[in-house]
């Protein structure tokens, strides 16, 4: 016998009893499918503040404590001692590789990493200078018309299969569509390379593949950009229901393609409140301009008549530091000698979270700077262009993505997303 709820319709008197059911960590659950055939109404949860859409035993996040796990492995623990094929394999397989299986599964992604040739021509079909964020989504679902063949979802080794052929080809697309977006050709992936070296060779070399050398003749994609970015990568790579892997469950629901439910979690993630709120957060620092102008920027962002919000600040589980956001911080230290952090960037970053750490008006609120407030700043001193910041994050969450919606399909009882609503019309 569960543990119930019960709610009463005081207009009624009558009461409705529902099941509690707990999970292994973090809040229970009041199960309510029955809610509208017990009592005639629906429940209203505006942008599912208090809704559990699934169950999932991915990833986990306890907003209050600031706390990560990806398969109950906490997230300063990944980004600090494994590579984030080695987390890709964790979220895929619920446990970390083997030498053996990392290496196995290394070179199977290399081996899958280029693109068909006619999906190739697709980019030629958008306007120059379209932003890639743009040609990523719709090559994402171009990428079905190649892979037509119906999983047989009965059979582990097609989802492995279709799982890291999209993972393996995320980067090319990516790096394309940088590079159609400023009017280079095409880089072909170079098998010789580690997956996060590849993706900033395929962005960066010229014509030919020759990569740009130093003055000194040094390695023009440095050991440290190369860590840098593989753990933004990892700290990207899922993180539980948000908006944009709720996309890739809801189309997954309706029995649609895995790739066109991973083009719609691209799109969904481009959203400023989302996934674009790196792209945004640079461009915030840059028209803040320097120092003295923050604190009319900070009062913009606490006017609830301005809709002007302080972009990387807030996020819907976090009423805490996000931890992300903790092991983003300590890299940009790290990286402060290393590589030329813009320091006019930083000396406004680092002011306005000074101020926002303080202010009544965030500290009521729970406002911690989110991974998007750090993750423009290193991305920049990586010399990535603002315009790839998005789709940086697009590649770290296919993983996640794809994760989710393997877990969805192999769900006993998954239905087609449909809720419902309160009318007020006519
Ligand atoms: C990501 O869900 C995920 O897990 C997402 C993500 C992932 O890995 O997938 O973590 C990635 O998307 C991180 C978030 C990146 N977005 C931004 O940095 C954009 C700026 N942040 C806000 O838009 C906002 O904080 C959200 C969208 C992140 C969260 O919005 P909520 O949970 O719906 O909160 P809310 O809008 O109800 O705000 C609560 C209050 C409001 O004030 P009051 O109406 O109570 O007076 O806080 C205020 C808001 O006005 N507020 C802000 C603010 N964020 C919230 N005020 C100023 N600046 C902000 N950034």
């Amino acid at each position: 016998m569960n543990d119930t709820v019960t709610i009463t319709d005081n207009r009624t008197g009558k009461s409705y009893d529902f099941d509690i059911l707990d999970g292994t960590r973090g809040p229970s659950v009041v199960n309510i499918s029955s809610f509208y055939t017990d009592t005639g109404m629906f429940t209203y949860d505006n942008g599912y503040t208090s809704t559990a859409s699934c169950n999932s035993s991915i990833t986990f996040i306890d907003g209050a404590k600031g706390e990560l796990r990806y398969r109950g492995i906490e997230i300063e623990e990944l980004a600090e001692k494994k590579s984030y094929l080695e987390v890709c394999f964790l979220l895929l397989n619920d446990t970390l590789p083997t030498k053996e299986q990392t290496k196995e599964f290394d070179l199977e992604l290399r081996h899958r990493s280029f693109l068909q040739e006619g999906l190739t021509n697709l980019f030629h079909a958008f306007p120059s200078g379209s932003h890639p964020m743009a040609t990523l989504s719709a090559a994402t679902a171009a990428l079905s018309t190649f892979h037509f063949n119906h999983l047989d979802m009965s059979n582990e080794s097609e989802y492995q299969t279709m799982a890291r052929r999209i993972i393996a080809k995320m980067p090319t697309l990516a790096a394309f569509a940088y590079r159609y977006s400023i009017g280079a050709c095409f880089i072909q992936p170079d098998i010789s390379k580690s997956y996060t070296e590849n993706f900033l060779y395929m962005m960066r070399a010229y014509p030919g593949g020759k990569m740009h050398m130093d003055m000194d003749g040094q390695r023009a994609i440095k050991e440290i950009e190369i860590k840098a970015l593989d753990t933004i990568f990892t700290l990207h790579a899922d993180h539980e229901q948000n908006a944009s892997t709720t996309s890739v469950r809801n189309v997954a629901s309706t029995g649609a393609h895995p790739y066109v439910a991973i083009s719609a979690g691209v799109s969904a993630l481009w959203g400023r409140a989302h996934g674009g709120a790196n792209e945004s957060v640079i461009k915030q620092l840059e028209m803040i301009g320097s120092v003295e102008n923050v604190d009319a920027f900070i009062a913009r962002a606490k006017d609830p008549d301005d809709e002007f919000r302080l972009m990387g600040f807030g996020h819907r589980v976090y009423k805490n530091f996000d931890p992300r956001a903790k092991v983003l911080k300590s890299l940009q230290v790290q990286l402060q000698d290393e590589l030329n952090l813009d320091s006019n960037l930083m000396k406004i970053a680092n002011r306005i979270e000074e101020i926002a750490l303080n202010d009544e008006y965030f500290v009521s609120r729970k406002l911690y700077p989110n991974i998007d407030f750090y993750s423009g700043v290193i991305l920049t001193a990586l010399k990535i262009p603002t315009s790839m910041f998005t789709p940086i994050f697009v590649i770290g969450r296919t993983v996640g993505w794809i994760t989710q919606w393997i877990e969805f399909k192999k769900g006993k009882g998954m239905k087609i997303a449909r809720p419902r609503q309160l009318y007020l019309g006519k």
